[in-house]
Parts: C-alpha cells; structure tokens; sequence
C-alpha cells in the first residue's frame, strides 16, 4: 500500500478539482454536441414495405449532418451505393452496404445508418439477386439534383432494368449495422 498524509490526499483531491472545474462550463439545457458537428436530423426509410420491392420513401432531401437510416421489413434486402450511371453494381470500393438483411416478419430489430457530409445525390439499390430486385426497380436515391431532367430516380431505375445480375461488396461498409434506435420511425401514424 502506498502510505499518505491526510494533507497531501486533500492537497491532490484539490488539485483534481481545479482541472476539473478548468473545464468551460454548459447550462443545463444545452445538448451534447456529438464529436463530429451539430446533431442533424434522422431520416428513416423502410426497405420492402408492405412486401413490395421498394423503398419508402424512395426520394429523400438530407442536409450535412443528418443521419440516413434504412428500416429493414421482409424478406431479404440490402442496401448499397451505386453510381447514377452503372445501378445495381457498387460504386467502387467505398461504396456503402448493409450487407444482407433478412426478416422474417415485422421489423428488423437492426437498421443501417449512414451519415450525410456532402449534398451530392446518392443512390443506392437492393442487391438481393433472387427476384431481381434491382432490376425490378428496387433502387433508391438521396438528394437529387432536381434541377437535372437526365439524372432522375426513374432513369437510374429504367437504366437498372436493363441491367442483369447485381453485385454485392464483400462486407458491410461505409454505415452502421445497429439495433434499432428509433422503432416507430418510418411507420408511425401521424
Ligand atoms: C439473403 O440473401 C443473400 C443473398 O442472396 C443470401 O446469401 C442469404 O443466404 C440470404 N439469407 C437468408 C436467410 O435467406
């Protein structure tokens, strides 16, 4: 054991809480800033609602900050980032996934979350190659340029069905496979 004076451990208890109280204080009703900006909004899309081959909502405006986050409902879905001019294949190797999703019924107790940093349109499919459905016009995107008459959800989804057999990335990528934060998002009735 290491022996000290009752003086010295007041001295060093003392010393701790001037560090601490260094620190820039916060009112109580500020919110925590996360480590990487303003916290943003959530926007939640669920995958295959109601059993059909879609994304709901398909077209989504997002700021800088906020957060996109995919509700997987059966059967079995992903999601993963193409380019506009080559859907239903990754765009490269930073391409995002959520790798395969399967559920039985309800809702996936995980979601995949991505973050916004720029507002270049993102567009993304389901790469489940058993009922083709990107192909089939499974294919979502995330701030389109509305000003564009050529770059538009319905031809990146009539470019897809020409397309044949989609690829997958090898592992999940670019976002975050988590339990699901927000349960009723994405089905509340308001
Ligand atoms: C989900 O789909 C993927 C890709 O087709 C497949 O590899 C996987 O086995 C499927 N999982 C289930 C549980 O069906």
């Amino acid at each position: 054991m290491v022996a000290f004076s009752p003086l010295a451990f007041i001295t060093a208890v003392a010393a701790l809480a001037s560090t601490a109280f260094a620190a820039p204080t916060r009112t109580s009703n500020q919110m925590t800033p996360r480590q990487n900006g303003p916290v943003g909004a959530t926007h939640s899309i669920v995958v295959g609602r109601a059993g059909q081959l879609v994304f709901d909502p398909e077209n989504v405006v997002a700021e800088i900050g906020d957060t996109i986050e995919w509700h997987f409902t059966p059967r079995n879905h992903s999601v993963v980032q193409s380019n506009f001019a080559n859907p239903c294949v990754p765009a490269g190797p930073n391409a995002f996934f959520s790798g395969f999703v399967p559920t039985m019924s309800g809702q996936n107790g995980q979601v995949f979350q991505i973050k916004i940093y720029d507002k270049n349109p993102i567009w993304y499919y389901c790469s489940q190659t058993n009922g083709n459905h990107c192909q089939m016009g499974m294919a979502g995107v995330i701030n389109q340029n509305f000003d564009s008459n050529d770059f538009t959800l319905r031809k990146y989804k009539e470019n897809a069905g020409r397309t044949s057999v989609s690829q997958s990335p090898p592992a999940i990528y670019g976002g975050l496979l988590i339990p699901n934060p927000n349960p009723l998002s994405g089905f509340k009735k308001n």
